[in-house]
């Protein structure tokens, strides 16, 4: 594990011409869908955004979404494509937690989608996403299945290679969220060493 930060500014130009990625959001989100009922009445926050393919493919949905990232870069490809489509309904919201910064806002869904595993300490930000869901608001962790190091290039930044789905469940439950479950959400195929690999990304969802 490598405690650097990884600059996510740099990347954030090029982030969505990698397909793979494009695709891993889209099932992602596709099981978001089936497994929450959203309304147009629901207020969503999206942390560690990114550039929004989680975000876009639940905005139509909902009557707004809150994307969150600590890389202006990101935030800069989002605020584009915000503008470009005309989206009234999406808001960003620049949050850097490692500068003390804390989420605020009330929602009725937080999801998150392949950020968590950049976190350090996941406790303490299980509970601020339990402080900002409304009364029976739910959230939605979507992250690699343990990886043994070898998902990313470069593990710049990275502090888990992936989750024990009980474990975090564990974790969920110490935070207080209630009625834990785990689907799977999306598959990763990358190529290594004598063949393609999968490696497995799992929805974790807890209610306040
Ligand atoms: C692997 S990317 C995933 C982006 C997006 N969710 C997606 O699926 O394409 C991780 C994102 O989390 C953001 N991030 C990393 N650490 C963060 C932190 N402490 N607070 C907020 N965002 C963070 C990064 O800037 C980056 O945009």
């Amino acid at each position: 594990m490598d405690n650097t930060k990884r600059n996510f500014d740099e990347e954030a130009a090029r982030w969505d011409l990698n397909p793979a990625r494009v695709k891993l959001a889209s099932e992602i989100g596709r099981a978001i869908l089936g497994e929450i009922p959203l309304t147009p009445d629901k207020d969503v926050l999206d942390f560690g955004c990114g550039t929004g393919l989680l975000t876009l493919a639940l905005q139509p949905y909902v009557r707004s979404i809150t994307g969150v990232d600590s890389s202006r870069g990101m935030l800069d490809v989002l605020n584009r494509k915000i503008s470009e489509r005309n989206l009234t309904n999406v808001i960003t919201r620049y949050v850097n937690l490692d500068q003390g910064d804390v989420l605020s806002g009330a929602f009725h869904l937080t999801v998150s989608s392949m950020t968590l595993h950049h976190i350090r300490d996941v406790g303490p930000l299980l509970k601020q996403f339990r402080r900002i869901l409304n009364p029976f608001g739910c959230l939605c962790i979507a992250d690699l299945d343990e990886e043994g190091g070898r998902f990313h290039a470069s593990n710049e930044g990275v502090f888990h290679f992936g989750f024990d789905r009980q474990k975090l469940a564990g974790q969920f439950e110490e935070a207080g969220f209630q009625n834990v479950r785990t689907v799977q959400a999306a598959s990763v195929e990358k190529p290594a060493a004598g063949g393609m690999q999968t490696y497995t990304v799992f929805l974790t969802i807890g209610m306040k």
